[in-house]
């Protein structure tokens, strides 16, 4: 059955985005010509998704309301319904994705971090969807050193197979280079069955005293519940000055290329 709801945690605080962020909340920093948390919504969109959760924190709710909503539907949007959920605290990913579960009820569910946006042509939710049959499912991208205290990583509970998949079976959350299982990390693209609500409603705070989404994965990897993607290429990181930069180049180049004056 197809995945028909994505949600989209937008609550963070863009702590390194500021000053940018001191008002406008991080999802709708503009990157060439629309807001972050838009090319989330569009790449659910473009994957089959007809209805948005967008997890925002109390100040953000009604912008991206209005942002979608306002004015007439965007183009491409049309059949999408948004939802927002305010997260009324801050307290961490995996809590954000919790505060969802109420929208999503017993269905399947793509999570987009909206940090990351897919680069051109690089869309990966159809390959996780492919790679879950019926369980849940990660995208995953092997890592430098220096990435694996920025990330999740996985343990492998299988080697990669010749379609780019293996079967995870645990994470840690920013292990660093000493403490990591693999340099398999995750990229903020998953697809969970909505077994993971009662799973988070138990967790206890892990790393940073957050409620961590990474922790979840763990406890899904430990009972065969979980499979990876091994993504092509990496995301674009809008989080940060630099990976915006980075972001509005390829992005811009694209939008040049394909809709020419
Ligand atoms: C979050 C997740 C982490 C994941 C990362 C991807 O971390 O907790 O597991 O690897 O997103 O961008 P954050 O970037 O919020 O620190």
């Amino acid at each position: 059955m197809s995945v028909e709801v994505a949600v989209i945690p937008a609550a963070g605080r863009g702590t390194r985005m500021r000053p940018a962020t001191r008002v406008v909340p991080k999802a709708l920093i503009t990157v060439v010509d629309r807001p972050a948390i838009q090319y989330a919504v569009e790449e659910a969109a473009r994957a089959g998704a007809t209805e948005a959760v967008i997890v925002v924190d109390l100040d953000a709710g009604h912008l991206v309301q209005q942002h979608f909503l306002s004015g007439g539907r965007l183009p491409g949007l049309e059949h999408v319904k948004i939802r927002p959920v305010v997260q009324e605290e801050a307290l961490g990913l995996g809590h954000a994705v919790r505060e969802a579960a109420e929208a999503v009820g017993d269905r399947s569910f793509f999570c987009l971090l909206a940090d990351n946006i897919v680069r051109p042509g690089h869309d990966v939710l159809g390959s996780l969807e492919a790679a879950a049959d019926g369980l849940s499912a990660v995208c995953l991208r092997r890592l430098e050193d220096d990435f694996l205290s920025r990330y999740g990583v996985i343990v492998p509970g299988s080697a990669e197979r010749a379609d780019s998949t293996l079967d995870v079976a645990g994470a840690v959350e920013k292990p660093g280079p000493e403490n990591a299982p693999s340099r398999l990390g995750l990229i903020g693209r998953y697809l969970f069955t909505a077994e993971i609500f009662e799973i988070l409603a138990r967790l206890k705070p892990g790393v940073g005293g957050e409620i961590q989404l990474t922790d979840a994965i763990d406890d899904l990897g430990r009972r065969g519940r979980c499979r990876g993607f091994v993504a092509a290429v990496d995301l674009l990181d809008v989080g940060t000055p630099e990976g915006l930069i980075e972001a509005t180049a390829v992005l811009g180049e694209n939008r040049a290329a394909s809709e020419p004056e």
